[in-house]
Protein backbone atom coordinates (compact mmCIF):
# COMPACT_ATOMS: atom_id res chain seq x y z
CA UNK A 1 0.00 0.00 0.00
CA UNK A 2 1.47 3.13 -1.31
CA UNK A 3 0.58 6.62 1.12
CA UNK A 4 -0.92 8.15 -1.85
CA UNK A 5 -2.63 7.29 -4.76
CA UNK A 6 -1.95 10.60 -7.04
CA UNK A 7 2.00 12.38 -6.96
CA UNK A 8 1.37 15.80 -8.73
CA UNK A 9 4.37 17.54 -9.80
CA UNK A 10 4.16 21.06 -11.70
CA UNK A 11 3.70 24.91 -10.99
CA UNK A 12 2.72 27.01 -8.11
CA UNK A 13 1.96 30.42 -8.43
CA UNK A 14 -1.02 32.65 -7.31
CA UNK A 15 -3.22 34.79 -9.57
CA UNK A 16 -3.65 38.19 -8.23
CA UNK A 17 -7.07 38.94 -10.49
CA UNK A 18 -8.15 42.64 -11.07
CA UNK A 19 -12.06 42.82 -12.11
CA UNK A 20 -13.84 45.82 -13.00
CA UNK A 21 -10.93 47.39 -14.24
CA UNK A 22 -12.26 51.42 -15.54
CA UNK A 23 -10.04 51.61 -18.49
CA UNK A 24 -7.52 49.88 -20.01
CA UNK A 25 -3.72 50.79 -18.58
CA UNK A 26 -1.43 52.82 -19.94
CA UNK A 27 2.24 53.35 -18.84
CA UNK A 28 2.64 56.88 -16.43
CA UNK A 29 -1.13 56.56 -15.82
CA UNK A 30 -3.45 55.54 -13.15
CA UNK A 31 -6.68 53.67 -12.98
CA UNK A 32 -8.83 51.79 -10.82
CA UNK A 33 -10.41 47.81 -10.43
CA UNK A 34 -12.94 47.85 -8.55
CA UNK A 35 -12.87 44.03 -7.34
CA UNK A 36 -9.72 41.98 -6.39
CA UNK A 37 -9.53 38.24 -5.50
CA UNK A 38 -6.03 36.64 -4.53
CA UNK A 39 -6.03 32.86 -5.44
CA UNK A 40 -4.40 30.05 -6.07
CA UNK A 41 -2.99 29.80 -9.47
CA UNK A 42 -1.55 27.04 -11.67
CA UNK A 43 -2.54 24.45 -13.92
CA UNK A 44 -1.17 21.64 -11.36
CA UNK A 45 -2.76 23.18 -8.58
CA UNK A 46 -6.03 22.80 -9.98
CA UNK A 47 -5.58 19.60 -10.49
CA UNK A 48 -4.93 18.35 -7.49
CA UNK A 49 -6.86 20.30 -5.86
CA UNK A 50 -9.54 18.76 -8.28
CA UNK A 51 -8.62 15.20 -7.87
CA UNK A 52 -8.16 15.54 -4.36
CA UNK A 53 -12.26 16.60 -4.40
CA UNK A 54 -13.01 13.57 -6.38
CA UNK A 55 -11.75 11.06 -3.63
CA UNK A 56 -7.99 10.68 -4.32
CA UNK A 57 -5.24 10.90 -1.73
CA UNK A 58 -2.84 13.53 -3.37
CA UNK A 59 0.57 14.95 -2.78
CA UNK A 60 1.92 17.95 -4.50
CA UNK A 61 5.73 18.17 -5.04
CA UNK A 62 6.23 21.74 -6.67
CA UNK A 63 8.73 25.12 -5.53
CA UNK A 64 7.87 28.16 -3.77
CA UNK A 65 9.51 30.38 -2.13
CA UNK A 66 8.99 31.17 2.08
CA UNK A 67 6.95 34.27 1.51
CA UNK A 68 3.44 35.29 1.70
CA UNK A 69 2.18 34.03 -1.28
CA UNK A 70 3.79 30.59 -0.61
CA UNK A 71 1.70 30.07 2.33
CA UNK A 72 -1.39 31.57 0.13
CA UNK A 73 -0.67 28.39 -2.13
CA UNK A 74 0.08 25.75 0.59
CA UNK A 75 -2.82 27.03 2.65
CA UNK A 76 -5.03 26.68 -0.50
CA UNK A 77 -4.04 23.03 -1.21
CA UNK A 78 -4.53 22.11 2.35
CA UNK A 79 -8.31 23.36 2.39
CA UNK A 80 -8.90 20.94 -0.62
CA UNK A 81 -6.89 17.82 1.43
CA UNK A 82 -3.70 18.30 -0.71
CA UNK A 83 -0.96 16.78 1.37
CA UNK A 84 2.16 19.60 1.11
CA UNK A 85 5.07 17.52 2.77
CA UNK A 86 7.19 17.56 -0.73
CA UNK A 87 6.64 20.96 -1.38
CA UNK A 88 10.01 23.10 -1.42
CA UNK A 89 10.55 26.12 0.14
CA UNK A 90 13.70 28.19 -0.84
CA UNK A 91 14.61 31.31 1.61
CA UNK A 92 16.15 33.11 -1.03
CA UNK A 93 13.26 32.82 -3.90
CA UNK A 94 10.02 34.16 -4.44
CA UNK A 95 6.75 32.34 -5.27
CA UNK A 96 5.44 32.81 -8.47
CA UNK A 97 2.49 34.99 -9.60
CA UNK A 98 0.35 35.97 -12.30
CA UNK A 99 -0.99 39.63 -11.92
CA UNK A 100 -4.31 39.01 -14.29
CA UNK A 101 -6.55 42.14 -16.01
CA UNK A 102 -9.94 40.84 -16.46
CA UNK A 103 -11.95 42.34 -18.99
CA UNK A 104 -15.25 40.49 -19.14
CA UNK A 105 -14.49 37.66 -21.46
CA UNK A 106 -10.68 38.27 -22.03
CA UNK A 107 -7.84 38.88 -19.86
CA UNK A 108 -4.34 39.87 -19.85
CA UNK A 109 -1.53 38.69 -17.85
CA UNK A 110 1.90 38.91 -16.57
CA UNK A 111 3.61 36.40 -15.11
CA UNK A 112 6.33 36.15 -12.67
CA UNK A 113 7.29 32.63 -12.70
CA UNK A 114 10.00 32.75 -9.24
CA UNK A 115 10.81 29.66 -7.60
CA UNK A 116 8.73 27.12 -9.61
CA UNK A 117 11.19 27.78 -12.62
CA UNK A 118 13.93 26.06 -10.54
CA UNK A 119 12.06 23.03 -10.12
CA UNK A 120 14.97 20.22 -11.48
CA UNK A 121 14.93 16.49 -11.81
CA UNK A 122 17.49 16.46 -8.32
CA UNK A 123 14.55 17.83 -6.32
CA UNK A 124 12.60 14.85 -7.00
CA UNK A 125 13.79 11.77 -5.35
CA UNK A 126 12.87 7.74 -5.69
CA UNK A 127 11.53 8.42 -2.10
CA UNK A 128 9.25 10.51 -2.96
CA UNK A 129 8.22 8.94 -6.17
CA UNK A 130 7.76 5.64 -4.56
CA UNK A 131 5.10 7.09 -1.99
CA UNK A 132 2.82 6.78 -4.79
CA UNK A 133 1.10 4.86 -7.26
CA UNK A 134 0.13 7.48 -10.10
CA UNK A 135 2.50 10.48 -10.77
CA UNK A 136 1.49 13.11 -12.82
CA UNK A 137 3.27 16.12 -14.26
CA UNK A 138 1.77 19.41 -15.68
CA UNK A 139 2.99 22.77 -16.93
CA UNK A 140 6.77 21.85 -18.72
CA UNK A 141 6.73 24.64 -20.34
CA UNK A 142 7.49 27.00 -17.49
CA UNK A 143 9.54 24.44 -15.76
CA UNK A 144 12.27 23.99 -18.03
CA UNK A 145 15.04 22.70 -15.69
CA UNK A 146 11.96 19.98 -14.95
CA UNK A 147 11.80 19.77 -19.15
CA UNK A 148 15.39 18.79 -19.34
CA UNK A 149 15.29 16.00 -16.49
CA UNK A 150 11.64 14.46 -17.75
CA UNK A 151 12.97 11.32 -19.56
CA UNK A 152 14.73 10.85 -16.51
CA UNK A 153 12.23 11.58 -13.67
CA UNK A 154 9.43 9.65 -15.68
CA UNK A 155 11.64 6.47 -16.59
CA UNK A 156 11.81 6.68 -13.12
CA UNK A 157 8.56 6.88 -12.17
CA UNK A 158 7.80 3.60 -14.53
CA UNK A 159 10.97 1.50 -13.13
CA UNK A 160 9.35 1.89 -9.54
CA UNK A 161 6.04 0.63 -10.96
CA UNK A 162 3.83 3.96 -11.12
CA UNK A 163 1.96 4.93 -13.68
CA UNK A 164 2.12 8.20 -15.52
CA UNK A 165 0.16 10.93 -17.04
CA UNK A 166 1.45 14.13 -18.77
CA UNK A 167 -0.60 17.32 -19.44
CA UNK A 168 2.48 19.36 -21.15
CA UNK A 169 0.30 23.07 -21.27
CA UNK A 170 1.45 26.24 -23.12
CA UNK A 171 4.68 26.80 -24.28
CA UNK A 172 4.89 30.78 -23.45
CA UNK A 173 8.03 30.59 -25.40
CA UNK A 174 6.65 29.44 -28.81
CA UNK A 175 10.07 26.72 -28.84
CA UNK A 176 7.39 23.77 -28.31
CA UNK A 177 11.18 22.04 -27.90
CA UNK A 178 9.28 18.31 -26.67
CA UNK A 179 11.11 14.99 -27.95
CA UNK A 180 8.37 12.81 -28.58
CA UNK A 181 10.31 10.04 -29.52
CA UNK A 182 12.47 10.45 -26.15
CA UNK A 183 9.45 10.95 -23.75
CA UNK A 184 6.13 9.56 -24.58
CA UNK A 185 7.42 5.88 -24.08
CA UNK A 186 7.69 6.56 -20.29
CA UNK A 187 3.98 8.17 -20.65
CA UNK A 188 0.77 6.37 -19.76
CA UNK A 189 -1.67 9.09 -20.51
CA UNK A 190 -0.52 12.22 -22.71
CA UNK A 191 -3.18 15.12 -22.21
CA UNK A 192 -2.36 18.35 -24.36
CA UNK A 193 -5.38 20.63 -25.81
CA UNK A 194 -5.62 20.80 -29.35
CA UNK A 195 -3.54 23.06 -30.15
CA UNK A 196 -1.14 22.66 -28.16
CA UNK A 197 -0.71 19.00 -29.30
CA UNK A 198 -0.78 19.65 -33.18
CA UNK A 199 2.27 22.56 -31.88
CA UNK A 200 3.90 19.54 -30.63
CA UNK A 201 3.93 17.40 -33.34
CA UNK A 202 4.41 19.54 -35.90
CA UNK A 203 1.38 18.63 -37.77
CA UNK A 204 -2.00 20.67 -39.61
CA UNK A 205 -4.75 18.27 -38.53
CA UNK A 206 -5.46 15.90 -35.09
CA UNK A 207 -5.16 12.64 -38.08
CA UNK A 208 -1.54 13.64 -39.01
CA UNK A 209 -0.43 14.64 -35.71
CA UNK A 210 -1.51 10.74 -34.52
CA UNK A 211 0.43 9.23 -37.39
CA UNK A 212 3.36 10.68 -36.02
CA UNK A 213 3.03 9.84 -32.22
CA UNK A 214 1.85 7.05 -32.75
CA UNK A 215 4.62 4.62 -32.99
CA UNK A 216 5.94 6.55 -29.64
CA UNK A 217 3.11 7.01 -27.29
CA UNK A 218 0.76 4.58 -25.50
CA UNK A 219 -2.66 6.86 -24.97
CA UNK A 220 -2.87 10.36 -26.32
CA UNK A 221 -5.98 12.35 -24.98
CA UNK A 222 -6.90 15.63 -27.05
CA UNK A 223 -8.70 18.10 -25.38
CA UNK A 224 -10.85 20.57 -27.77
CA UNK A 225 -13.05 22.79 -25.70
CA UNK A 226 -16.87 22.94 -26.37
CA UNK A 227 -15.94 20.16 -28.96
CA UNK A 228 -15.33 17.77 -26.30
CA UNK A 229 -12.15 15.36 -26.63
CA UNK A 230 -10.74 12.52 -28.87
CA UNK A 231 -8.68 9.57 -27.23
CA UNK A 232 -6.32 6.89 -29.38
CA UNK A 233 -4.46 4.23 -28.07
CA UNK A 234 -3.14 1.21 -29.57
CA UNK A 235 -6.03 -0.73 -30.13
CA UNK A 236 -9.09 2.10 -29.99
CA UNK A 237 -10.08 5.30 -31.05
CA UNK A 238 -12.42 7.64 -29.65
CA UNK A 239 -14.63 10.80 -29.83
CA UNK A 240 -17.00 12.25 -26.91
CA UNK A 241 -19.12 15.49 -27.74
CA UNK A 242 -18.73 17.90 -24.67
CA UNK A 243 -21.49 18.90 -22.04
CA UNK A 244 -22.57 21.71 -23.19
CA UNK A 245 -23.53 24.55 -21.08
CA UNK A 246 -25.71 27.76 -21.77
CA UNK A 247 -24.10 29.22 -19.09
CA UNK A 248 -20.54 29.68 -18.85
CA UNK A 249 -18.80 31.49 -16.68
CA UNK A 250 -15.26 31.02 -17.60
CA UNK A 251 -13.62 28.42 -19.00
CA UNK A 252 -10.21 28.50 -16.47
CA UNK A 253 -8.98 25.52 -15.90
CA UNK A 254 -11.43 23.58 -17.73
CA UNK A 255 -8.64 21.19 -19.25
CA UNK A 256 -7.07 20.51 -15.87
CA UNK A 257 -10.92 19.62 -14.48
CA UNK A 258 -10.50 17.67 -17.38
CA UNK A 259 -7.35 15.93 -16.63
CA UNK A 260 -8.72 15.05 -13.01
CA UNK A 261 -11.66 13.75 -14.11
CA UNK A 262 -9.96 11.14 -16.58
CA UNK A 263 -6.85 9.86 -14.55
CA UNK A 264 -9.53 9.53 -11.66
CA UNK A 265 -11.28 7.06 -13.33
CA UNK A 266 -8.10 6.02 -15.10
CA UNK A 267 -5.89 4.89 -11.99
CA UNK A 268 -9.65 2.93 -10.84
CA UNK A 269 -9.26 0.90 -13.68
CA UNK A 270 -12.56 2.20 -15.55
CA UNK A 271 -12.45 1.52 -19.27
CA UNK A 272 -11.49 4.16 -21.93
CA UNK A 273 -14.97 5.40 -22.59
CA UNK A 274 -15.94 5.31 -19.27
CA UNK A 275 -12.56 7.89 -17.91
CA UNK A 276 -12.99 10.39 -21.32
CA UNK A 277 -17.03 10.74 -20.85
CA UNK A 278 -16.11 11.46 -16.86
CA UNK A 279 -13.39 13.69 -18.26
CA UNK A 280 -15.88 15.74 -20.62
CA UNK A 281 -18.45 15.64 -17.55
CA UNK A 282 -15.23 17.54 -15.34
CA UNK A 283 -14.52 19.76 -17.93
CA UNK A 284 -18.31 21.27 -18.28
CA UNK A 285 -18.43 21.19 -14.36
CA UNK A 286 -15.69 23.47 -14.37
CA UNK A 287 -17.26 26.25 -16.32
CA UNK A 288 -20.70 26.52 -14.42
CA UNK A 289 -18.48 28.23 -11.63
CA UNK A 290 -15.58 30.95 -11.67
CA UNK A 291 -11.99 29.81 -11.78
CA UNK A 292 -10.34 26.43 -12.11
CA UNK A 293 -11.48 25.55 -8.12
CA UNK A 294 -15.00 26.97 -7.52
CA UNK A 295 -17.26 24.81 -9.28
CA UNK A 296 -15.06 21.67 -7.08
CA UNK A 297 -15.54 22.74 -3.34
CA UNK A 298 -16.94 19.40 -2.40
CA UNK A 299 -18.12 15.72 -3.82
CA UNK A 300 -21.76 16.81 -3.01
CA UNK A 301 -21.65 19.78 -4.96
CA UNK A 302 -19.89 18.44 -8.27
CA UNK A 303 -22.55 15.72 -8.34
CA UNK A 304 -25.57 18.55 -7.29
CA UNK A 305 -24.15 20.59 -10.92
CA UNK A 306 -23.55 17.31 -12.64
CA UNK A 307 -27.45 16.45 -12.34
CA UNK A 308 -28.71 20.04 -12.60
CA UNK A 309 -26.40 21.70 -15.08
CA UNK A 310 -26.11 18.30 -17.25
CA UNK A 311 -28.74 15.87 -16.14
CA UNK A 312 -26.06 13.43 -15.29
CA UNK A 313 -26.04 11.15 -12.18
CA UNK A 314 -22.67 9.63 -10.99
N1 LIG B 1 -17.40 25.73 -23.38
C1 LIG B 1 -17.36 24.48 -22.92
N2 LIG B 1 -18.51 23.76 -22.73
C2 LIG B 1 -18.49 22.50 -22.25
N3 LIG B 1 -17.36 21.83 -21.97
C3 LIG B 1 -16.19 22.47 -22.15
C4 LIG B 1 -16.12 23.83 -22.62
N4 LIG B 1 -14.82 24.22 -22.66
C5 LIG B 1 -14.13 23.13 -22.24
N5 LIG B 1 -14.92 22.09 -21.94
C6 LIG B 1 -14.54 20.75 -21.49
O1 LIG B 1 -13.27 20.83 -20.88
C7 LIG B 1 -12.30 20.12 -21.68
C8 LIG B 1 -10.99 20.86 -21.67
O2 LIG B 1 -11.13 22.15 -22.22
P1 LIG B 1 -10.05 22.79 -23.21
O3 LIG B 1 -10.41 24.24 -23.28
O4 LIG B 1 -10.03 22.02 -24.47
O5 LIG B 1 -8.69 22.52 -22.44
P2 LIG B 1 -7.57 23.56 -21.93
O6 LIG B 1 -8.19 24.27 -20.77
O7 LIG B 1 -6.41 22.70 -21.53
O8 LIG B 1 -7.28 24.45 -23.10
C9 LIG B 1 -12.92 19.95 -23.05
O9 LIG B 1 -12.40 18.80 -23.69
C10 LIG B 1 -14.40 19.81 -22.69
O10 LIG B 1 -14.70 18.50 -22.28
MG1 LIG C 1 -4.67 22.99 -20.50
Amino acid sequence: MKKYNVLVIGDLNVDLILNNIIDLPRIGSEIIANNMQLVLGSSSAIFASNISVLGEEVAFLGKIGSDMFGKVVGDSLVSKKVSTEFIIKNKSLNTGATVVLNYGEDRAMVTYPGAMELLSGNDISDDVLNSANHLHISSIFLQPLLLKDLKDVLSRAKSLGMTTSLDPQWDPSGKWEFDIAQILPYVDVFLPNKKEFLLITGSESLGEGVKKISPFANMVVVKNGSNGSYLWCKNEELTKPAFLNNNIVDCIGAGDSFDAGFISKYIQGRDNSECLEFANLCGGINTTKTGGTGAFESLDMIKEIAVESFGYNF
